[in-house]
């Protein structure tokens, strides 16, 4: 699989990563294991799990995603190939929603317990902490970092200036700044009102601010539930408008002029721009890992590329372009 550098770290990983936020729950173990060896066997090396997935499913009080990845690198004897984020700051259990420096050394304890690995590679922050100093959080992961627990950080669920100041305090601290922001981000544009719980929209600024000091942009929920490519499923709430409906239209024409699923169309948009972004792509069957996999062999025409974005668009101010 093609790979994307990963912020300045030097580090390159694969430009799509497959999200496990769902296997031990909503998928059971062996779809999982099965999806996770297909996902290696077709050279996939990069895994995005949280210490909270999925405590919010009916049923399922304690992380499952984890120790299903722990299980998993561990029988197939390949956890030097993989880079492997997590995250924490989000509440489950008795944790509470907070990136305080004793929060943080706990659930990265956590994490590595139920991973069974020495090293995070990328331990993104989940979601921000206004009343925790931003030093505060920065000095807990360079704790952790110097005592070899992780190598490099995200930032997930983050406003840009909040992101950007992050990063303005690392620097004059000589602190390890974060490297990759993970954002709600599709082809579809929501509404200025929309809300997605704890989740922080991808906007204008943060992507400007990403390119600028070269974060590498991973989007979540990049089909926004496959809806791109599914009868079943319609526009979402939160994304019904008149711009999404022009965009489903130009997915679908597109789709059926390439042959392709709109998911692949809607994942090849996010793997073309210009800026380094790696979709973290969330799937249940073999057939929706390997279309949206095959996302990497598309290519668009000027014409094609033209008219994904001759409608309402995030990403860089076009005069700069
Ligand atoms: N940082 C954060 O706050 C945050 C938040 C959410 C997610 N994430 C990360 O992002 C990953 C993906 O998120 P997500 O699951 O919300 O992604 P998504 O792309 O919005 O949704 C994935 C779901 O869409 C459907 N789907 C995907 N590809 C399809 C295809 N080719 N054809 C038909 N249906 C398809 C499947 O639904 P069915 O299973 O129902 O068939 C699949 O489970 C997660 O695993 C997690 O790692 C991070």
């Amino acid at each position: 699989m093609r790979t994307t550098p990963l912020g300045t770290t030097g580090e390159e990983v694969s430009s799509i990563c497959l999200g496990p936020m769902i296997f031990g729950t909503e998928v059971d173990r062996e779809t999982s294991f099965a999806l996770l060896d297909r996902y290696y066997e077709a050279g996939g090396r990069f895994l995005d799990t949280a210490n909270n997935y999925a405590t919010w499913i009916e049923g399922y009080d304690e992380p499952r995603s984890e120790p299903l990845l722990g299980d998993w690198l561990d029988e197939r004897g390949v956890r030097e190939e993989m880079f492997i984020a997590t995250k924490l700051g989000f509440n489950y259990g008795e944790t509470p929603q907070s990136l305080a420096p004793e929060v943080v050394e706990q659930e990265i304890a956590g994490s590595l317990d139920r991973l069974g690995i020495d090293q995070i590679d990328l331990l993104y922050a989940h979601v921000d902490d206004f009343d925790t100093p931003q030093e505060e959080t920065m000095r807990a992961f360079q704790r952790a970092i110097d005592a070899g627990k992780v190598r490099h950080l995200g930032a997930s669920n983050f406003l840009g200036w909040r992101l950007a100041r992050a990063n303005r305090i690392a620097e004059e601290q000589g602190l390890t700044p974060y490297q990759c922001v993970q954002p709600r981000f599709s082809y579809y544009v929501p509404n200025r009102g929309a809300e997605f719980g704890g989740q922080v929209k991808g906007t204008d600024e943060l992507l400007s601010y990403a390119t600028h000091d070269e974060l590498t942009v991973l989007p979540y929920s990049p089909t926004l539930g496959g809806c791109y490519g599914r009868e079943d499923r319609g526009i979402p709430e939160g994304y019904v408008n008149t711009e999404n409906r022009v965009k489903r239209d130009i997915v679908d024409n597109i789709a059926d002029e390439k042959g392709l699923n709109g998911n692949q169309i809607a994942l090849a948009w996010l793997l073309d721009r210009d800026q380094p972004t790696v979709p973290v792509i969330g799937v249940s069957t073999r057939e929706q890992l390997d279309q949206n996999l095959a996302a990497l062999d598309v290519e668009f025409t000027a014409d094609e590329r033209r008219r994904l974005d001759s409608v309402e668009r995030m990403g860089i101010f076009p005069w700069r372009d």
